[in-house]
């Protein structure tokens, strides 16, 4: 560890595009319309909107604080930070980003599928048979492989030379994509249903716990929160950054990129009259209900899936990156091993872990379950206790380089009460839903 010299970003630019990277992914374009589509769309957008920036931008801060003082990934930042005792919650956030990459890198590999099908052949036959026969099997652990090579392949090229010059290209591209297909969207007739659906709001599913809950591990899921990714990205940033201004910026294009997600998304399945499908939704919505209605486009859905699927691969891969760098910096810094070992070793195991992924989806949604929505809001959950009860003046890392008081004061409080105040809730209703699922699927 010490002795070592640490790497860090290029610039300041490179680490707010790694960290979009890092929040922008499956979790914007595939689960944000399946679960707002799923709890009465605009209630729970109105809903996420504020999950984003009353509970996951100060979260998003409390990482920061930890991984820029010490310097460390998640398992020394919190033994130097907190306290020796303190350091199994690190190895949880190992623990869980393995988990969320096991399985993430498979749906990923769908992704890549269909892109290729895309621009290979155009999308045949019946969606939903497609869908059924790509999504598990030999093919799905093939494209499981072969994302999981290409995530390794970046990971090793280090914190500058590979998933900084990565994000700098590709986080860039993918603006463009989906903004592209938005405007696109606006043009197909019934996009009108299709936008008042997800933007008018039915009061009366404002204020269900179950929303709420959603909408908060929708909040944790796609800023990345919970499980160190931005602890540890963080921890290669200058001493000088503005660490809120860098967690609002991250947040707002998050925010972004999952609307503009919702902005394609419904109008075209309100346009082709595919709402049941995504009502009764379920992991392979998007793939089933988006290649019918592209398939009904002739040549010009075929490119228009093409651009889809390309935009939620690249989302995939760079948040892919992250989860991998996690779990790869914390056995650098903690076992002393090398980049590429690291890498390559923390790799080839996630990609065994989610071998049954590829063969079940069961399986997949319970990963998804216990590690995707529960352990990374009980991550958060403990991290905001200790950053706001236990760490000695947690404000003066924040404070560099950001000067307005009152808000910092603001912030502390918000970590302290606030945030455990309503992941209390949440943690009770998703664990409770957690272990329903692994009744059902298990027995
Ligand atoms: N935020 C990513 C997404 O929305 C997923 C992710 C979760 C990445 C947790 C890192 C850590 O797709």
């Amino acid at each position: 560890m010490e002795g070592r010299i640490r790497e860090g970003w290029g610039t300041k630019a490179g680490f707010i595009l790694a960290a979009v990277g890092s929040a922008v992914g499956l979790g914007n374009m595939w689960r944000f319309p399946y679960a707002a589509a799923d709890r009465g769309g605009a209630a729970f957008v109105v809903l996420y909107i504020f999950m984003v920036f009353a509970v996951g931008v100060p979260v998003m801060l409390a990482e920061f604080s930890v991984g820029r003082r010490a310097r460390l990934s998640p398992i020394g930042a919190l033994r130097n930070v907190v306290g020796p005792s303190w350091a199994p919650l690190g190895h949880l956030y190992v623990a869980t980003g393995c988990l969320i990459l096991a399985y993430y890198s498979v749906i990923a590999g769908w992704t890549m599928r269909y892109t290729l099908e895309a621009l290979l052949t155009g999308f045949g036959g019946t969606p939903s048979e497609y869908f059924d026969h790509s999504s598990t099997g030999l093919g799905a652990l093939m494209y499981h492989i072969v994302f999981m090579g290409i995530t390794i392949s970046i990971v090793v090229g280090g914190v500058k030379g590979g998933i900084e010059r990565a994000s700098l290209v590709l986080m860039p591209l993918l603006f463009v994509l989906i903004v592209g297909l938005a405007i696109w969207a606006a043009f197909q007739t019934g996009a009108g249903e299709g936008y008042r659906f997800y933007l008018q709001p039915d009061p009366g599913k404002l204020l269900s716990a179950d929303t709420l809950s959603g909408a908060a591990g929708q909040a944790f899921f796609s800023l990345s929160l919970g499980m160190g990714a931005m602890l540890t990205y963080s921890s290669y940033l200058g001493r000088q950054e503005n660490l809120p201004g860098s967690a609002a910026t991250i947040s707002v294009s998050d925010f972004a990129v999952a609307f503009f997600a919702g902005l394609v998304v419904f109008p075209v399945i309100f346009a082709f009259n595919l709402q049941d499908e995504i009502g009764a939704s379920s992991l392979g919505t998007l793939f089933i209900s988006l290649p019918t209605a592209f398939l009904k486009m002739g040549a010009a859905g075929r490119l228009v899936g093409l651009i889809f699927f390309l935009a939620l691969f690249v989302g995939a891969l760079t948040s892919a990156i992250s989860l991998l760098e996690v779990v790869t910096s914390s056995l650098i810094d903690n076992w002393s091993l090398d980049r590429g070992r690291a890498a390559l070793g923390a790799g080839i195991t996630i990609l065994l872990i989610g071998v049954p992924c590829a063969y079940s989806l069961d399986i997949l949604g319970l990963y998804d379950k216990i590690a995707g929505e529960f352990l990374l809001v009980v991550g958060g959950f403990v991290l905001c206790l200790l950053v706001g009860w236990r760490v000695k003046d947690p404000l003066s890392e924040v404070r560099r380089g950001f000067a307005a008081e009152g808000l910092l004061k603001g912030w502390l409080w918000t970590v302290r009460l606030v945030v455990p105040a309503i992941l209390l809730v949440v943690i009770y209703q998703v664990g409770k839903a957690a272990l329903e699922l692994i009744g059902t699927t298990l027995f």
